[in-house]
């Protein structure tokens, strides 16, 4: 079993939407998933409450029972464990990152996000966890070209020797909309562009997660 742990520590920067997103493309594709919400809020809690039909399993909890909820997930044969934070209380974002293979930083392009990033990422550093940068609420490219605020975000990510996943999530309603019914953007009928950049998030970090497996699969 993997355990990815998406944090940041500045609110409203997409932390759920991402946990929730990975937690679905996981299960969309056969994967046997456990959302464990460690956030007094409940956010991903009350989304996924709303969901119809089979979907990841979920767990209200906390960071100090991670390691518990680790060992039963791995004896009920689960293959992943997406963990949703808090964006301010640094013990329970430090217990997640402890219990994850991979850190998922969630930022938007603007100069706060970017600001609190040097404190997350002194948290994983210090826990030695590798870690990915999920760009989201992005502003759109146009034709092509990122924007002043993308631009500067990816060189700021670049002196921070953050690495960044390249399928940036963008600012659309339909992340919005989709959640309202518990469900993916990828679940939503006809296709979007939000799910064809969800998709590609995934692979990219599906391929860090489960590379040598998926290879041993394949052949
Ligand atoms: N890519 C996106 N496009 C449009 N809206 C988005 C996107 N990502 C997140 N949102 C919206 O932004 C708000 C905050 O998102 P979310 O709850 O996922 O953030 P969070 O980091 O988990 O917040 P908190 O720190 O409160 O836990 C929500 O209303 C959500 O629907
Ligand atoms: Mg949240």
């Amino acid at each position: 079993m993997r355990t990815i742990a998406v944090i940041a520590r500045k609110g409203g920067s997409g932390k759920s939407t991402v946990a929730l997103h990975v937690a679905l493309a996981a299960h969309l594709r056969g994967r046997k998933v456990l959302l464990a919400d460690t956030d007094a809020q409940r956010t991903a809690t009350y989304i996924l409450k709303g969901r119809r039909g089979a979907g990841p399993e979920l767990v209200e909890t906390s960071g100090a029972k991670l390691f518990t909820l680790q060992l039963g997930a791995v004896k009920t044969g689960a293959d992943l464990m997406v963990i949703d934070t808090p964006a301010v209380v640094e013990e329970e974002i430090s217990y997640a990152i402890v219990a994850a293979d991979l850190c998922l930083l969630v930022i938007r392009p603007t100069f706060v996000d970017l600001a609190a990033a040097i404190q997350t990422a002194s948290i994983v550093r210090r826990l030695r966890k590798p870690a990915l940068v999920v760009i989201n609420q992005a502003p759109p490219a146009r034709t092509g070209v990122e924007t002043p605020s993308v631009k500067r975000a990816l060189e700021a990510l670049l002196l921070l020797r953050l690495p960044v996943i390249p399928s940036i999530l963008r600012a659309r309603l339909t992340y919005q909309s989709a959640l309202e019914l518990g469900r993916s953007v990828e679940e939503l009928d006809p296709p979007t562009e939000a799910a064809r950049e969800m998709a590609e998030l995934w692979t990219f970090v599906e391929g860090f997660l489960f590379g040598r497996q998926n290879a041993e699969r394949a052949g």
